[in-house]
């Protein structure tokens, strides 16, 4: 029943190779990778974001939600992680976590984007209004542009801008806030990187707060 829940949630392209008993080489890689690594490999991603991606906080890690998440944007992180340019510093051994054959890269954003689970929320509603605010027309006093104009009005990301919507509240404050911390440590996206540091040094704390609290309700 899980397996034919997974098949079924799986875009045409993964499903062609899911009812293949052969296994594939993506793009230029030639390391092959077998349908039964791939669920392996999905299975174990699960343990940590969640059976459907959806993330998960209020543990000693906070875990962010990749469900919906742009491919591009996954894939970029991914090889981040693996090159050791992001969260180098963390307390879990994220490149660890993230370490994957080059080829597993693709099938995995392919499969976590297909997924749309409910959001979980745990923002403060009462904060919603003044973060759509912040959302759509930024902080002109600040300098800050409005988050739609590269997000999107969905917030639902584009290639390697990621999406924002649905996503856990405690995980983007904490991005947002940590920023040069955590973020902007990969030469290969020092541009992307730069241009969310300026946003995310001017955002005051409790402009940072609503904003998060808007996004972890937000569907699409
Ligand atoms: C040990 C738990 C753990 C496992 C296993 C794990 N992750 Fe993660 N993942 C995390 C944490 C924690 C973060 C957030 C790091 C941070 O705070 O920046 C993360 C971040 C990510 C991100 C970046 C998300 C974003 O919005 O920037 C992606 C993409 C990702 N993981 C995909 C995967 C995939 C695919 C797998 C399976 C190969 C996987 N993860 C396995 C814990 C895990
Ligand atoms: C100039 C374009 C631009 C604007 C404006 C912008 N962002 Fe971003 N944002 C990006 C890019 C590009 C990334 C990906 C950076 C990377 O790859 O590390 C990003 C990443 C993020 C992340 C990390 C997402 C994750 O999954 O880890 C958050 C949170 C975020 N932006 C929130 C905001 C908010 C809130 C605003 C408005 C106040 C905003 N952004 C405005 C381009 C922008």
């Amino acid at each position: 029943m899980k397996y034919i829940g997974l098949l079924l949630a799986m875009p045409p392209a993964i499903l062609a190779m899911a009812f293949s008993t052969k296994s594939f080489a993506a793009g230029t890689d030639t390391e092959a990778i077998s349908n039964q690594d791939l669920q392996a490999k999905i299975q174990y991603c699960q343990d940590c974001h969640g059976m459907s991606g959806q993330g998960l906080s209020g543990g000693y890690l906070t875990i962010p939600r990749i469900a919906g998440q742009t491919p591009k944007y996954i894939e970029k992180q991914l090889l981040a992680f693996n090159e050791a340019m992001r969260d180098k510093n963390s307390a879990v051994g994220m490149t660890t976590a993230h370490a994957l054959k080059p080829a597993m890269r693709p099938a995995l954003a392919a499969y976590f984007s297909s997924l749309n689970p409910e959001p979980t929320g745990g923002g403060p509603r009462d904060l919603v209004d003044t973060g759509k605010k912040i959302y759509e027309e930024g902080v002109p006093e600040a300098n800050v542009a409005a988050c739609s104009g590269c997000h999107g009005p969905e917030a639902k990301g584009k290639n390697e801008i990621p999406r924002l919507a649905g996503q856990l509240n405690s995980y983007t404050e904490k991005e947002l806030t940590d920023w040069s911390k955590v973020r902007g440590q990969n030469p290969l996206n020092e541009g992307a990187a730069a241009a969310m540091k300026q946003v995310a040094h001017s955002l005051s704390p409790s402009q940072i707060a609503a904003v998060a609290a808007y996004l972890s309700y937000l569907k699409t």
